[in-house]
């Protein structure tokens, strides 16, 4: 079998709520990965929870339940929320499960036993109040620590050590050999920055159960947890792991016992690495460096979005300065949501949701743009033709296949937005076609008969071929465009797009329209 473009997602903190920012990320995603369904690669998405450390911890005191009842609590509603932003993901990691703990412990126990991590002595700053280490830039100009912190003393403790500072050399290499490790550029040439002008610390992997308990226990030292991002970022490799694929199973060698499953997918390395701004030294410095000391192949790809705000302020929990991906799909439809996101903010800068930005997409490109152009050009094949397709006409078929061809380049570089661009180019000439052929005019004239068969013949299969295009991006709306084409099925096969798939004698279904328009 073949390896599977494999795509993953930053998994989320378990604790707190889904917002705008994580709903984006998630939606990308799966844009990308329905894309190359659609272009035929075998795809497998992998997307999940962050749920062990400090926060999960406290907030399940708080709560007044163990962190582990919390937390299943809380994911019951994460994966709601995958359900609810239509994701297409193949599994769904939890860290909490034993599947991939079990993972997390081989990968310790290998770098033990190979001497890449040692114990020694911290000592550092610690405040209570937050629980956590604090460094010398955390200190106020006079030299003392805010008040937030509350009593800060000097602690120390014993840790254990990754030997990461031995690593900064081949991993400068690697990425001005790879210029594609991490995308976009901005961000490469940043962790460039980083690692030319800092040199790398070894990484403090535990923490000490007696004052954070819940985390993986380190297999080699009971008295210790792991440290949460080691943890974390080991999720990528650990599904693959535990869903038996060879090339994660076979660097833990002697470490991991494999269940041995009869076909286990082709998955390792991540094709792509899908992840926000702020976690890029995690995902481009320590997780490269994790998996080469392990002896496992680096993911392909790191692709780094930018970060929304909301008019154009921080997204926050205590000023209320949110958007609620939830209300917004209930009020305007999951694909009005996935579509202002994709088509607002390419991957890379940051982004600035307004309700105002949102609802004129809504009106101008769905409503008055997709929905307008299908439910015109159904209605008047309908009202003309009974809903029967006439013989096939080619006029648009250049203009679709520029777009066709130009749709797939771009969907190929997971240029999201630029593909939604492209796929407007089509929305906007057919109704423009429509405006300047006036079937309206033609459907008056017995002698013009021929050309209206002509001008509905090229709606509708514009419509179709627009129907293939944005499945990746409006799986619900594409699919209906279908059925009300009359064809069976979903367009998810990209190949469909060619002109011509429209078949004469076709009975179309009925037409409804698709954005509802909400004027008032
Ligand atoms: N649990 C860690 C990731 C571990 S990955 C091995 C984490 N979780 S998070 O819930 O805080 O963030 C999850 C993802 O959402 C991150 O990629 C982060 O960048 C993204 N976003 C969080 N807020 C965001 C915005 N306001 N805008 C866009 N994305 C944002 O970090």
């Amino acid at each position: 079998m073949s390896k599977a473009f494999y795509i993953t997602t930053a998994i989320d903190y378990v604790n707190g709520q889904p917002h705008l920012g994580h709903a984006y990320e998630k939606v990308i995603t799966d844009v990308i990965a329905r894309a190359r369904r659609s272009l035929g690669q075998e795809v497998f998405f992998l997307t999940g929870l962050d749920e062990h450390g400090q926060k999960v911890q406290q907030a399940a005191l708080a709560d007044g339940k163990t962190p582990q009842a919390y937390c299943d609590q809380l994911a019951a509603d994460w994966l709601a929320f995958a359900g609810q932003l239509g994701l297409s993901n193949n599994d769904f990691v939890r860290t909490t499960q034993s599947r991939h703990q079990e993972v997390v412990c081989a990968m310790l126990n290998k770098l033990h036993d190979q001497g890449d991590l040692y114990k020694a002595e911290y000592r550092g700053w610690y405040s209570w109040r937050q629980e956590t280490f604090l460094t010398d830039k955390d200190r106020q100009p006079d030299g003392t620590w805010d008040a937030i912190y509350g009593e800060v003393v000097e602690l120390v403790e014993h840790n254990w050590y990754f030997k990461m500072s031995q690593h900064q050399a081949w991993l400068i290499e690697y990425l001005e050999a790879n210029p594609t490790f991490v995308q976009p550029d901005a961000r490469r040439n940043e962790v460039l920055g980083f690692l030319k002008s800092v040199k790398l610390e070894d990484l403090c992997i535990s923490r000490p159960k007696a004052r954070l308990g819940w985390g993986i226990p380190l297999p080699f030292d009971p008295d210790y947890v792991n440290y949460v991002w080691f943890d974390a970022l080991s999720n990528y490799f650990s599904v693959p792991a535990a869903l038996g694929d060879p090339a994660a199973v076979a660097p833990l060698g002697k470490y991991y016992q494999s269940a041995g499953v009869p076909s286990p997918p082709h998955l390792w390395p991540a094709d792509i690495q899908v992840i926000g701004k702020d976690i890029v030294k995690f995902h481009a410095v320590y997780w490269p460096i994790m998996l080469k000391a392990v002896g496992a192949p680096l993911p392909r790809q790191v692709l780094v979005h930018g970060w929304w705000q909301k008019d154009g302020a921080k997204i926050s929990k205590s000023t209320g300065n949110l958007v609620d991906p939830v209300a917004v799909i209930n009020e305007w439809g999951l694909d009005a949501f996935r579509f202002y996101v994709v088509r607002e903010l390419a991957i890379g800068p940051d982004g600035n949701w307004t309700d105002a930005g949102f609802k004129s997409r809504y009106q101008a490109e769905l409503a008055n743009g997709l929905g307008n152009l299908v439910n015109r050009s159904l209605s008047m094949l309908k009202r003309y033709r009974n809903g029967i397709v006439p013989a096939r006409h080619d006029e648009l078929a250049p203009d679709a296949a520029k777009v066709v061809a130009d749709t797939q380049a771009l969907l190929a570089k997971n240029e999201l937005q630029g593909a939604l661009q492209s796929i407007w180019q089509l929305v906007n000439r057919a109704n423009q076609y429509v405006d300047q052929t006036k079937p309206f005019s033609l459907a008056k004239d017995p002698a013009q008969a021929q050309r209206l068969d002509e001008v509905l013949y090229n709606l509708a299969e514009a419509c179709r071929v627009l129907a293939v295009l944005l499945w990746p991006f409006l799986p619900g709306t594409t699919t209906k465009i279908y059925a009300q084409l009359g064809l069976p099925g979903t367009p998810d096969q990209f190949e469909a797009a060619k002109w011509g798939g429209l078949n004469a004698g076709n009975i179309i279904g009925d037409p409804a329209p698709l954005f509802p328009r909400k004027d008032a």
